[in-house]
Formats: structure tokens, C-alpha cells, sequence
């Protein structure tokens, strides 16, 4: 019976594949360095915008984040109205909350200046300004039917590589769930990956969210879309991640590392926007729904719990990635080098302060959280090995018990 259910779970990866294929796919033009964020607001005020709605959070608001941009918009006569209600994992209100300012101001353009849960509500704040479809009707593959009004990013976290894909993330306060939409018409216009703007990041979060680009490309690499393309772009960004989350998390204001870190994000974004993600996603964002867990912490916590159970028939997979980040391999067979890896992995937790359980999971959601988990990641995720529920229920109790 599972191995039939695999096969169709394949069978439904393959035609997603082949669908995704026929859709265009565009990739947003990418400032990066020292002051890039300015770059792209000449961009903004060269495409004769004439109200930009900028969507960001209070905290970075009342910081001054984006005083800078606002600023040269005035200098050039372009409006601006400041939309910072946004919260970690967005639901509908704050998106349809945002949409309705937006509509009462009538602007033009949105700029996403923030970490993901900003970048993603602006995202679906754009792609519904003028359309009639509602968060629900969205949600899921392809299915936004017009296209929304033109968005630029401007991340301060390096992680969740939202600047760059097709993919936003909306909380279902209603069934505890989180919704995915996923279309090609939420890819940004243009994004700037400014260190400038992430060196007051606190440690914490430049961990957590380092985490979050981290499991991106992993879960790339190991997904069965993984190609040529993408394998660069992972393992370009794990090397990347080994070699500078440590720096940014202990001396935060080093803007070469920050600039590095972002990038890595960005590829990690690249990367997983072809392939998707796996299991270890689809586990955080139950938890994440259930007890409010942030995202990239959950996925850190989760994810060498996920590659354990990988590892036997992805070891070839892990190898590559165990000679990315500099393991010596060449007496190593494939099982010994992919063992490394994870080894690494927890090395890196421990570095930068991510904790080996989730305390929050409660025994009696375990079951949910599996089932949940597992309709998530087996119509939407090409994973490399398939869990059965029992399976991931255990993997759930680890999580709670290691
Ligand atoms: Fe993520």
C-alpha cells in the first residue's frame, strides 16, 4: 500500500514538473553591495512610479529602515505611505488590511523592506491591489490569475530568499495552518542586497534566518527538480553559510560577511525556486503554525533530524555537500563523508546557539502535526525518500526528546 502511495506521490511530482515547465519564469534584476537599496530606489523613480507603498514592520519602521529610501523618493517628488502593521507570520488581516490602505492611497508600486514575513506580505498585498481573487482562493499552485502591480525588495535578514521566488507563506489563523501560495506572477521586479541595512541584525536572528537559507539549499540539492543550475547555486550557498554565519553572528557589523551571507540566501532563494523544499520544511511549518515558532529557527532545529533519515540513499548527496564546506573526503566513503556533514551541521548549531528539541511540541499533537506535515510535503515537495506517517511521527518525538 505506501509503495503505491509513493508512486503516485511521484507521478504527481513528475506532472507538477512538467507544468512547471510550460509557465514562464522570470528573476528579479539584483542590486548588491554597500548602499544598493539606494541604487534600487533610482530604479523605482526611473520606471516614473508615482506612490510607492512601502510594506515593513514596526520595529524596523521606528528604526529609521527605511529613511534613507524615503528620502530620495521625496527628493524626486514620488509619494510614499508606510505600511509597518506587519507581523511575524503574516495572516489574512495584515494582508488584506495592507491592500485596503493601499487601494484608499492608490499606489503604484510596492517595496518590501524587511525580513520574510514582510517581503511575503507584500507579495500577496501586490498580486491582489487589483484583482477580485481573495487569500484563500489563492493559495496553492498557479493560481493567481492577473498580474499584480510591480514589487521590489529590499531584505534585512538573510535567509528566507523570498526576494527572489515565486513563493509566499500565509498564516490560516482559522485552522492553525499556513497557506502556500506559489506563482510566478509574485516574483519581484527587482531586489537589493544591502549589508548596510543587516549588520544591526541581533545574533539570534542572524542564526536562525542563516539557518532558514541553510535548509534551503540543502532541501535543493537533495529534491529530485535538482539540476546542474541548481546544484551551483546550493552548493555555492552552503559553503557560503559555513563560512559566514559564524562571522555575522559573532561580529554582526563585518559588512563583507554580511554581504556574503545575503548572497548565499539569495542563491539558496535560486535554487529552491525550481526545486521547492522537503520534509524538513513541511515539518517546521506545522509546528510553526501550531505554537508560533519563528520559521527559520523551527527549520534549524528540524533539519538534521530530517537528514538522519535521509541518509541512507542520499549519502552520494550529502557527500557533495560534505566536500563543499572543506571536509576532506578522499578517504571517506560516501556514508562516512554524508555523516560528517550532519555532524558539521550540529557543530553549527551549537556554534551559533540553535537548540537540539523544540520544547513547545505537545505529545497529543503529534499525530496532526505528522499527518499535516506529510499532505504538504507529498503534493508539493519532490523529496528524495518518502516517510511514512509512523515514521514521521517519531521524527516529531525526537524533536521533543534529543
Ligand atoms: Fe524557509
Amino acid at each position: 500500500m505506501f509503495h503505491l502511495k509513493v508512486f503516485f506521490y511521484k507521478l504527481i511530482m513528475q506532472v507538477l514538473k512538467l507544468a512547471g515547465k510550460l509557465v514562464p519564469q522570470s528573476q528579479p534584476f539584483i542590486f548588491t553591495g554597500k548602499d544598493s537599496s539606494l541604487a534600487l530606489t533610482k530604479l523605482i523613480i526611473d520606471q516614473d512610479t508615482q506612490h510607492v507603498f512601502i510594506v515593513t514592520d514596526a520595529v524596523l519602521n521606528k528604526l529609521g529602515i527605511a529613511k534613507s529610501v524615503c528620502n530620495l523618493l521625496a527628493e524626486h517628488q514620488v509619494k510614499v505611505t508606510i505600511y509597518d502593521q506587519v507581523t511575524p507570520d503574516p495572516n489574512e488581516s495584515v494582508v488584506n488590511n495592507g491592500i485596503a490602505l493601499l487601494r484608499k492611497q492608490q499606489c503604484d508600486l510596492v517595496l518590501a523592506i524587511g525580513g520574510g514575513s514582510s517581503i511575503d506580505a507584500a507579495k500577496m498585498i501586490a498580486v491582489l491591489a487589483n484583482s477580485r481573487q481573495t487569500i484563500k482562493s489563492v493559495a496553492g499552485l498557479l493560481k493567481i490569475k492577473k498580474q499584480g502591480l510591480p514589487l521590489c525588495v529590499i531584505p534585512t535578514t538573510s535567509g528566507t530568499g523570498s526576494e527572489v521566488t515565486m513563493a509566499a507563506v500565509i498564516t490560516d489563523t482559522e485552522n492553525q495552518s499556513k497557506s502556500l501560495v506559489i506563482s510566478p506572477k509574485m516574483i519581484a521586479m527587482a531586489t537589493a542586497l544591502d549589508p548596510t541595512l543587516m549588520k544591526g541584525m541581533p545574533p539570534k536572528i542572524t542564526a536562525d534566518t542563516g539557518f532558514d537559507a541553510l535548509t534551503h539549499a540543502i532541501e535543493a540539492y537533495l529534491s529530485r527538480y535538482a539540476n546542474e543550475e541548481t546544484d551551483q547555486f546550493s552548493l555555492t550557498a552552503i559553503k557560503l553559510i559555513f563560512k559566514q554565519l559564524p562571522t555575522c553572528y559573532h561580529h554582526g557589523g563585518d559588512l563583507a560577511a554580511r554581504q556574503a551571507l545575503a548572497i548565499a540566501s539569495c542563491y539558496a532563494g535560486l535554487a529552491f525556486n525550481k526545486t521547492n523544499v522537503g520534509y524538513v520544511h513541511a515539518i517546521a511549518h506545522q509546528i510553526g503554525a501550531k505554537y508560533h515558532s519563528p520559521h527559520g529557527f523551527t527549520n534549524a532545529v528540524v533539519l538534521p533530524v530530517v537528514l538522519d533519515f535521509y541518509l541512507n540513499g542520499s549519502e552520494e548527496r550529502l557527500a557533495d555537500m560534505a566536500k563543499a564546506i572543506g571536509i576532506n573526503t578522499n578517504k571517506l566513503t560516501n556514508m562516512q563523508a554524508a555523516e560528517q556533514f550532519i555532524l558539521a551541521i550540529k557543530k553549527l548549531q551549537v556554534e551559533v546557539g540553535i537548540p537540539k528539541t523544540l520544547c513547545c511540541i505537545e505529545e497529543k499533537d503529534i499525530k496532526t502535526l505528522a499527518k499535516s506535515a506529510l499532505k504538504e510535503a507529498h503534493y508539493f515537495y519532490p523529496v528524495p525518500k518518502y516517510l511514512r506517517v509512523s515514521q514521521c511521527e517519531q521524527l516529531i518525538t525526537q524533536l521533543c526528546t534529543t
